[in-house]
Order: C-alpha cells, then sequence, then structure tokens
C-alpha cells in the first residue's frame, strides 16, 4: 500500500474540500470523487473524515463507496484490467477470460495482485462489441479473446 498517500498534507486538502461542500446539497458524491483523486482511493480512515465533516453516518458513507464501481477502498494497481461482462462479450465467452485472469493473478474481481501490479475489474459494455470478447490494460485493447491468450498478454505488463 503506498502510505505516502496518506499524509498529513493530504489530509488538509481533503478537509478543505470537505469545507467548500459541506453546505451544498448532494456534497457527498463530489467530496468522494475529489477524496479520491487525493488518496488514489477511500479507506475506511479517509471515509471517517467525511463521515465527520458532513455530519453523516459512516455506514451511509461506505455504501455509496461500494456501491459505485468508480470508487475504490484499496489503492488500484499500476494497470487496471477490465474484462467486459456487456452481453456480446458474455456471449462469447468473457466469463471464461475473467476467470483465466483470475486464475493467473490470483486474485478475485475489484482486487488488486499482492505485488500492487494490477486491478482486475468486470466492466459492462465499452462499445467494442465488434471485438467481443474484449479487455482492456489501462489504455489498451484486446479483443476477440480466448483464455489461452492471458498468460502472454499479462507477460507484456
Ligand atoms: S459487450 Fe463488451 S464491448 Fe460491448
Amino acid at each position: 500500500m503506498a502510505n505516502n498517500t496518506f499524509t498529513e498534507e493530504n489530509f488538509t486538502k481533503l478537509k478543505e474540500v470537505i469545507a467548500k461542500n459541506k453546505d451544498k446539497q448532494g456534497a457527498l458524491i463530489p467530496v468522494l470523487n475529489e477524496a479520491q483523486k487525493i488518496f488514489g482511493c477511500l479507506p475506511i480512515e479517509v471515509q471517517k473524515e467525511i463521515s465527520k465533516g458532513l455530519n453523516m453516518p459512516l455506514a451511509e458513507i461506505y455504501g455509496v463507496v461500494t456501491f459505485y464501481a468508480q470508487f475504490s477502498l484499496e489503492p488500484k494497481g499500476k494497470y487496471t484490467i477490465g474484462v467486459c461482462l456487456g452481453t456480446a462479450c458474455y456471449v462469447k465467452g468473457s466469463q471464461k477470460v475473467l476467470d483465466r485472469i483470475k486464475e493467473e493473478l490470483n486474485i478475485e474481481v475489484g482486487k488488486t495482485s499482492r505485488d500492487g501490479k494490477f486491478t482486475l475489474e468486470a466492466t459492462r459494455c465499452i462499445g467494442a462489441c465488434g471485438l467481443a470478447p474484449v479487455m482492456t490494460i489501462n489504455e489498451d485493447v484486446y479483443g476477440r479473446l480466448v483464455a489461452s491468450d492471458i498468460p502472454s498478454i499479462l507477460q507484456k505488463y
């Protein structure tokens, strides 16, 4: 974990963001967005600060953080792998591709590999159905995948 992101300086920045948004309607989402930019993720310590600052129950904040895919409790890996589970990709076997990645990296969806290199995510249609099944690794797009393609692709990173 990149502990150096949890500095006093960053917590000060967070407090400023909270102060700025506090009296606005629907302050939570913008504050969470900013907080995630500052810290790279939204662990409980950060949520507690937001709960205090916005005077909202921690459980409510936790609910929002875990509901929206854009928020993450843990720091993300250097590379984010997104496997599309949209209909076209699913029909063409993206679940098998996803399972193979889980096996290769020994992680579940939403988690980051122990070396901090890869975060695995399942996504909705990314608009490249013609290439189904599709996965992305950061900006790179891979299409017409079969499970056996996975090891050599991962090796490139
Ligand atoms: S369903 Fe996967 S890209 Fe559209």
